[in-house]
């Protein structure tokens, strides 16, 4: 083989190139024995000298050619893809040679290409990724598919299934290959559709046209074009107040249709921190609120709360939350005086209004509404007014004299569940007024005064009393009218405006006045004053006849005691009025009146004793008294006697005499008795050792009042002997330390 090709060498350079070279065009890819064409013909060879001729080809790899026909046959496979590669141009050239004689020949056989390649695309599937944010009219170039044909069979177009958003054009680089290129259309939306499959096809000019496909999967990235969305636009809840901080309130959600980040949420109040907004909380993460204190309804019953709510990005929603705050009763009504008068006149009419009352409570719906009543039975009553408001009146009668002033409990009640009140206390004082005439404590005074008293002395003392206060209450006294001569009157008497205590403003003398009566009017100092009027009686008595008296009495012991010796041509009866009259301002004074009786005997008295009128009741006591403690005596008496005899007759020896049986009696007296004293002229001993020619003899059965040096400022300076009182009037009393009260005397 090798020495053939040789051969062949060395024949074309002897017969050098021989003529034009035999051309021939065949496809590629010809079944092998196909014929390519006649080249003995060609070459002007008959078919019967072919075989000396020995007509062989140097190409035997892919043609032969028949001994028979001299045709040029193919015999292998001819794949110009091969042969060539990607040049457009492909033949194969060769020699043919004959001999006998020998000649060469230059053969041309050009490989034409046919369509037996598809486009291939290296990856059969394309990855994407395209944010949703992209522009529309953005391009995205794809790999090349390969087409190993060339010329018309060489890849021609690409194509994209219909489609929304993309469409598809064939490029071609500079090095002549062609590639697709990717536009898109219409903006993606990854929220609506998050990824896109395409199919891409590739396709040749052959004919028929060959292509082939690859998928592309396009996948939208997120953009932050989406803001989040809250559930609603508007919370609404309702919440009890005073609950314990912490409590919950609600739950704001909102959503972001991104994904990540963008739509990662941050919840947060709008506007915060104000007030409002401290009295919540909220977490940012989760959008609940909770409460951060405690909500009063009385300080605010609403809340509007502005939140936001934030994605990654920079979009933000904004919600309103409504919290209605729910009434508790948690406040107590309040009372409050508008106006109000502590001090009401006794005499106001029924129906006045004392006080304006306004009735609050914070509290909301019935937890506010209030009730509001008096305690007490008072004579005073609520009226309601109007909304909240309440007038206190007087409803019945009022008298200070009564009741003079009053403790009103206003109690104010709501009517929630449970309920709360409060209470208000107010003291409402009544004012006198003028309304009571002052009033004489005795409707008549009868006044005893002895005549010769000491001018200035007071005689009697009249008293009113006049149940208002103040100076509607103070009573002052004046004398108005008498049955004296007026200017008389006033050299008689006088009235202390003070104390009603009259003054007799001279002495008086019993046979020149034995009597007058006087008008005292009390006046209190009201405006106008009322007054009233009493009209003592004032009576003069002698104290003894004028020329015969022989008393005298102790002023401050109360002693009576005889002036003078009592001899037979004295009367035997007199009467002494004895008065009393204490230090107070006014004097109280008392009389009473002493009978006495001189006689030589016990018997001779008693029948006038008994027969003695009493001419008031204080005599009748006194001698009640006295017939008591003559009874009393006269036991002791007899006892004394019994046992006087009983000792004489045991010391009948014994000489001893007495004259007298004395017993504590002063000791002025003495054990001495005088000898004119005659015992026998007494039944009963106990009778006074009595001298009747002594001047100095003492009666001394009474304790009175103490004498003083000016009547008119009469002093107590002596407890024991007369309570020291304005009050009462001093009482006579019998001094105990006197042994017996005898009211016998012996006149000489
Ligand atoms: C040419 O090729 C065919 C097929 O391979 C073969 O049958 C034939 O004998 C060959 N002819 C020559 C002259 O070699
Ligand atoms: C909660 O209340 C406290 C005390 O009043 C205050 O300091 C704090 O700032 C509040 N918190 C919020 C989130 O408002
Ligand atoms: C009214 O209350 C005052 C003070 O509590 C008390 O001193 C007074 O006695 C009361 N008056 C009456 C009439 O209850």
């Amino acid at each position: 083989m090798k020495s053939q090709v040789l051969f062949l060498f060395l024949l074309s350079l002897f017969y050098g190139a021989i003529s034009q070279p035999i051309l021939y065009s065949i496809p590629e890819e010809l079944a092998k024995g196909s014929r390519v064409g006649n080249l003995a013909k060609d070459l002007g060879l008959s078919v019967q000298e072919l075989p000396a001729r020995k007509l062989r080809v140097s190409a035997e790899d892919y043609f032969n050619v028949s001994v028979k026909s001299g045709d040029l046959l193919v015999n292998s496979r001819i794949d110009r893809e091969k042969i060539c590669g990607r040049k457009s141009e492909c033949a194969l050239e060769f020699e043919t040679v004959t001999e006998n004689p020998m000649n060469i020949f230059h053969v041309i056989v050009v490989i034409q290409d046919i369509n037996d390649n598809a486009p291939r695309f290296i990856a059969k599937n394309i990855e994407l990724e395209i944010c949703e944010s992209a522009l529309p009219g953005v391009k995205f170039p794809l790999d090349s598919a390969q087409d190993a044909d060339v010329g018309s069979n060489s890849l021609k177009v690409y194509t994209i299934n219909a489609n929304q958003h993309f469409s598809l054009s064939t490029k071609e680089s500079p090095d002549g290959s062609k590639y697709p290129e990717l536009l898109l259309e219409k903006p993606l939306d990854r929220e609506h559709q998050s990824s896109h499959h395409l199919i891409l096809t590739a396709i040749d000019g052959g004919d028929p046209p060959l292509s082939s496909t690859a998928q592309i999967w396009i996948k939208v990235t997120d953009a932050n074009d989406n803001a989040p969305v809250f559930s609603q636009d508007i919370y609404r809840v309702t919440l009890q107040e005073n609950m314990p901080p912490g409590t919950s309130v609600l739950r704001v959600t909102a959503t972001d249709q991104d994904e990540d980040v963008n739509a990662q949420i941050t919840y947060a109040f709008l506007n915060a921190p104000t007030s409002t907004s401290l009295l919540f909380n909220l977490d940012p993460n989760t959008g609940d609120i909770t409460t951060n204190g405690t909500l009063d309804f009385e300080e605010r019953s609403r809340y509007i709360l502005g939140v936001e709510a934030k994605d990654g990005g920079v979009h933000t929603a904004h919600c309103n939350v409504h919290i209605e705050i729910v009434d508790e009763n948690d406040n107590a009504p309040e009372v409050t005086f508008m106006s109000f008068s502590n001090y009401v006149p006794e005499d106001s009419d029924l129906g006045t209004i004392i006080a304006l009352i306004k009735v609050t409570d914070k509290d909301f719906g019935q937890n506010g509404l209030v009730m509001c009543y008096i305690q007490e039975e008072v004579p005073f009553k609520l009226e309601f007014t109007s909304k909240n408001y309440y007038k206190l009146v007087i409803e019945k009668a009022l008298n200070r004299e009564e009741i003079s002033e009053y403790n009103i409990t206003l109690t104010a009640t709501d009517k929630g569940k449970p309920p709360l009140s409060s209470k208000t206390r107010v003291t409402l004082h009544i004012t006198d007024v003028n309304d009571n005439a002052p009033i004489f404590q005795q409707t008549s005074y009868t006044v005893h005064v002895a005549e010769n008293n000491l001018p200035g002395a007071s005689i009697a003392q009249v008293r009113a009393f006049d149940p208002d206060s103040g100076p509607n209450g103070q009573v002052s006294y004046s004398i108005v009218a008498s049955d004296l001569e007026p200017r008389a009157l006033l050299s008689y008497v006088s009235v202390s405006p003070q104390s009603g205590v009259v003054f007799a403003q001279r002495a008086f003398d019993h046979e020149q006045l034995r009597a007058f009566e006087l008008t005292l009017q009390a006046r209190d100092q009201g405006s106008p004053a009322l007054s009233a009027n009493v009209i003592p009686h004032i009576l003069f008595l002698a104290l003894f006849p004028q020329t015969s008296t022989s008393l005298s009495l102790g002023l401050r012991t109360g002693e009576v005691r005889t002036a003078r010796a009592l001899g037979d041509k004295d009367a035997a009866r007199h009467r002494l009025l004895v008065a009393v009259r204490d230090g107070g301002q006014p004097p109280l004074s008392a009389t009473a009146t002493l009978h006495l009786v001189f006689a030589d005997s016990l018997q001779e008295v008693l029948p006038d004793l008994r027969e003695d009128p009493v001419s008031s009741d204080p005599q009748a006591e006194l001698q009640f008294y006295l017939v008591v403690a003559l009874a009393l005596i006269s036991v002791l008496f007899l006892l004394a006697v019994i046992l006087a005899i009983a000792l004489r007759l045991r010391h009948s020896s014994s000489p001893t005499s007495w004259s007298c049986f004395q017993h504590g009696l002063s000791s002025k007296s003495g054990p001495m008795v005088p000898s004119n004293y005659s015992e026998r002229t007494l039944p009963y001993s106990y009778n006074l050792c009595v001298a009747s020619h002594s001047a100095k003899t003492e009666f001394n059965f009474l304790n009175v009042a103490p004498e003083v040096d000016h009547p008119q400022d009469l002093l107590c300076d002596d407890p024991s002997m007369v309570a020291c009182s304005n009050n009462e009037d001093p009482k006579l009393v019998y001094d105990s330390s006197f042994p017996s009260h005898v009211s016998v005397f012996n006149p000489i």
